[in-house]
């Protein structure tokens, strides 16, 4: 039954020649699209987690995850060229292999998008506590962190959320000319901490370099536990596919502008912990039983509270700058981050309300929630719901858990876009594909496997999540979409 209710590429297209775009991105541009899409918590503020998962050994976890992502980029340009249409890996689903796996697919993107928006507003919290504290105004303790990472409520983490729903309920978005000015003072901030930490770097550090080991399913730990984690820091770079329609030559441009911005993305990362860890060390911090702690739970919080190791650190990269006696640096890079990663939640929240809009067109979701509001043209009530989940869950959930809750969707959502081309290869070959990947049959199925893997890897209790998530979803797909979709009752919208 979920792979019934097809909906024709052609229709998807359809809907999309209405409205059709001009084509006026390049390589460039679309290489700044992803980085801007990509560098954020991951890199800024999860490097200190995956050091308590991986130790040094976090640098291969780096790599893993870019191989996995460098193979999912690949599909989503081929799906995203032939269906340039909103609604990301939701749509092409729903082309593919139909309603039910498509409305999975769009469940789990809520994992990926609203649970990804309030990961970054903790990670922006990490940073403007310290930078509030170290100026002298810090907030109380318990006003600092959710209660699982040892305070109670995270006020700047919820205030951010709230702010960032009123600008997109208002209208904004974002324009390419801030993009491009934001990267700049990431790719600044990142290059400036290299050049004073790698100098820093001494061989010592890197021993031992697995502590944890490789890890185990369901662990949430070692190399692989870390990799599955740090699988955030790349998240975003679908952006690039999602442009498609709007990318000048797009069998050349696109798979530049996503290898490109994972390329330069991956490297700044390699660099960047490379160097966090040669300089303070990353080791992590072991229970009574020996054995690491998990990152985000009271007993690691309880261990961190006086320590100032760069695993316990909830700005990382401050922090080494500021253990390094770079206390301006610490702070410049604390601001930098401080004005960039908002941008990186309007990106998620603003994915998130784009993609309940195209379900609820669909017929899937309510009606009620693709209104329009009357004077700022935007979609008002799905923003302020999903604004709503956004600020608490970050006031609330520790960093690590939402970013691994984020990844257990995407990696999700990534396995249906490669399975997606492949069934499309065969059900559809002659169909027009402005990107065609080369090496399909070896391309995709290392994609599928890679995400499985990080999947598997994640810890257990974001699994059951995920798992429980799903149940909910199908629950509500039978007792709303099923019987209201459009698809299915000819009552499409012209
Ligand atoms: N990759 C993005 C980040 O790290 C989501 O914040």
């Amino acid at each position: 039954m979920l792979f019934k209710r097809v909906k024709p590429l052609d229709q998807i297209l359809a809907t999309a020649e209405k409205k059709a775009l001009t084509r006026q991105l390049g390589a460039f541009q679309l290489t700044m699209l992803g980085i801007g899409a990509i560098i954020g918590t991951g890199i800024f503020v999860l490097t200190a987690e995956a050091g308590q998962k991986a130790g040094p050994g976090m640098m291969i976890s780096f790599i893993i995850a870019a191989v996995v992502c460098g193979l999912a980029a690949l599909a989503y340009a081929e799906l995203a060229s032939m269906v340039p249409v909103a609604g990301s890996a939701y749509t092409y689903t729903y082309g593919v292999l139909g309603e039910g796996m498509a409305w999975i697919v769009g469940w789990a993107l809520v994992l990926e998008y609203t649970i990804a928006a309030s990961t970054v507003c903790v990670g922006w919290s990490g940073y403007v506590n310290g930078l509030l504290a170290h100026a002298g105004f810090g907030l109380p303790e318990f006003l600092r962190t959710g209660p699982m990472d040892g305070g109670t409520f995270n006020l700047l983490a919820f205030l951010i959320g709230a702010v960032i729903t009123f600008l997109l309920v208002i209208g904004t978005s974002k324009s390419a000319k801030v993009n491009s000015v934001l990267v700049v003072v990431k790719v600044l901030a990142l290059t400036a901490f290299i050049f004073v930490a790698l100098p820093a770097v001494k061989d010592p550090n890197f021993k031992p370099f697995v502590p944890n080991g490789w890890g185990s399913p369901m662990g949430g730990i070692g190399v692989l536990g870390a990799a599955a984690s740090i699988f955030f820091a790349y998240v975003g770079f679908d952006a690039v596919s999602t442009a498609a329609e709007e990318t000048k030559n797009p069998n050349r441009n696109i798979p530049i502008g996503l290898i490109g911005s994972l390329g330069v993305c991956t490297v700044y990362y390699l660099l960047v912990s490379y160097s966090a860890i040669g300089s303070v060390g990353a080791q992590p911090i072991l229970g009574a039983n020996g054995m690491a702690l998990q990152p985000g739970t009271p007993e690691m919080a309880a261990a961190c509270k006086a320590s100032e190791a760069l695993v316990c650190s909830k700005e990382a990269l401050a922090h080494v700058l500021r253990m390094l006696n770079h206390n301006q640096l610490g702070t410049f890079l604390g601001l930098a981050a401080g004005i960039a990663l908002p941008s990186v939640i309007l990106t998620m929240t603003y994915g998130q309300t784009r993609i309940f809009f195209t379900m609820a067109r669909d017929g899937l979701l309510p009606n009620f929630l693709s209104k329009i509001h009357p004077r700022f043209h935007t979609p008002h009530v799905v923003t302020l719901i999903t604004g709503i989940f956004v600020s608490i869950f970050g006031a609330i959930y520790p960093v690590g858990q939402l970013a691994d809750i984020t990844n257990s969707g995407t990696l999700f959502a990534f396995m249906m876009v490669a399975i997606g081309v492949m069934v499309l290869r065969v059900t559809q070959p002659d169909r027009k594909r402005p990107f065609r990947m080369r090496l399909v049959w070896i391309v995709c199925p290392l994609a599928v496997l890679g995400c499985l893997l990080l999947f598997v890897n994640l810890p257990l209790k974001t699994l059951e999540i995920f798992f429980a998530w799903g149940v909910v979803g199908l629950v509500v797909y039978y007792l709303y979409g099923y019987r209201k979709s459009h698809l299915a009752n000819g009552t499409e919208p012209t």
